[in-house]
């Protein structure tokens, strides 16, 4: 049966980074763009309803965040996560990788070391490094095809650092985080001090069988515990530069509203606070149905990876629209798997080395939020590819 995400759109010309970028990045402009993470799916009518009706007002003038916005966002959290939010402990932001950096200069000093846990999304790494801190790599360990985190490492690099910027669920493994070891992580933080960044951006793209928890939310002692959300990966907004980070602490809270004083960043955009309540407030049926054509889609590719390209193994997603595949069997070092993909195949993708030089080599991170019949053309490109 035919579904409303199979529908495909022409997004060339509109200026998008993952169609009219590609020149630019893949050094040709006819891949199939299955790299940065936005999605090829038409957005929720909702919000495109009240985007509609937000400019049929003609003056887009300066605007605060209104009270609903608030609530919206409070209410969804409480209902899938069964977290209490007070909205005081809401701080307004441009985007979640401004919020990493802003947290590494609310909570750290020059030359201070941050820990990251490779392979994980590029802005992790240079967040802290733009800020002229050091970076702490405490990378995930690949253990029966499913990645876990070594504590004992995290454990002697805790004793060095004062903060942890976590991806949960983490982009590009696909790990959605469980109870057991996100309260290891708590003790351990506790127990040494350490502040967590918890990007949670990723949270309600979750495959049935996993459960996200909201790691702020597992602790009476949140203080030190930042959680950045958004409903931009969600709902296919992410254009709109609106997310929000969650401080319960109020020194903290200070802390990093701070930093984003300095700039006078207030990112109350007309737009992106009219879509980010919209999709809180009436995106849950469509999200619903999102992830069930995502894990279809990923059945499909798990089944023809199997079938058609044994080499090529895709690390089981617990959540996001994004597959880490391992294509170390295909016994290429990394400029060669990238040409491969890219000049034979027709492929752009995200070369896993983006995500951390070592823990990322010879892996590529694919996005399948498009419509199946894209994704199926690109494996059979793929496939056309290797049998020469
Ligand atoms: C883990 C993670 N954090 C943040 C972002 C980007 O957030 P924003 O566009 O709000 O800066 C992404 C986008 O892929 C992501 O995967």
């Amino acid at each position: 049966m035919s579904s409303g995400f199979d529908r495909e759109f022409s997004r060339e010309g509109t200026h998008s980074v993952k169609y009219d970028g590609r020149q630019n990045k893949f050094g040709r402009p006819d891949v199939i763009p299955l790299w940065v993470a936005d999605m090829d799916f038409a957005t929720p009518p909702a919000i495109t309803k009240a985007l509609i009706e937000r400019a049929s007002h003609p003056i887009y003038g300066y605007t605060h965040f209104p009270d609903s916005l608030y609530d919206s966002m409070a209410n969804w959290i409480q209902q899938r996560y069964g977290w209490t939010i007070k909205h005081e402990w809401i701080v307004m932001c441009p985007g979640v990788v401004p919020s990493l950096n802003a947290a590494v200069q609310a909570f750290t000093k020059t030359d201070d070391s941050v820990i990251i846990q490779p392979p994980v999304y590029f802005p992790f790494f240079s967040a802290a490094t733009n800020n002229s801190r050091k970076l702490l790599h405490n990378p995930l360990q690949l253990k029966n095809g499913r990645y876990v985190i070594d504590f004992d490492h995290l454990e002697q690099c805790a004793k060095q650092a004062h903060l942890l910027l976590l991806c949960s669920p983490h982009n590009p493994v696909g790990r959605v985080w469980n109870e057991q070891e996100l309260t290891r992580l708590l003790e351990l933080a506790e127990k040494h001090n350490l502040i967590i960044l918890s990007d949670e951006i990723h949270a309600d793209l979750i495959y049935p069988g996993n459960r996200h928890h909201v790691l702020a939310a597992m602790t009476e002692n949140s203080a030190n515990i930042i959680t950045a959300m958004a409903p931009s990966k969600t709902f296919n907004i992410p254009g709109l530069n609106l997310s929000a980070l969650i401080v319960p602490d109020k020194k903290n809270r200070m802390a990093i509203t701070q930093v984003f004083n300095t700039f006078h960043v207030s990112a109350a955009n007309p737009f992106s606070i009219t879509a980010f309540e919209a999709a809180y407030r009436e995106g849950k049926n469509w999200l619903e149905a999102l992830m069930v054509y995502l894990r279809d889609t990923c059945d499909c590719v798990t089944a023809y990876l199997a079938d058609h390209l044994p080499e090529i193994k895709l690390i089981k997603p617990e959540g996001t629209y994004l597959l880490w595949l391992d294509c170390r069997a295909m016994n290429m070092n990394d400029t060669q798997l990238e040409h491969f993909f890219i000049h034979e195949a027709g492929i752009g993708m995200n070369p896993g080395v983006q995500f951390g030089q070592v823990e990322g080599s010879g892996f590529m991170r694919l996005n399948i939020g498009a419509p199946r019949n894209t994704i199926l053309k690109a494996l059979e490109q793929i496939r056309n590819a290797a049998k020469k």
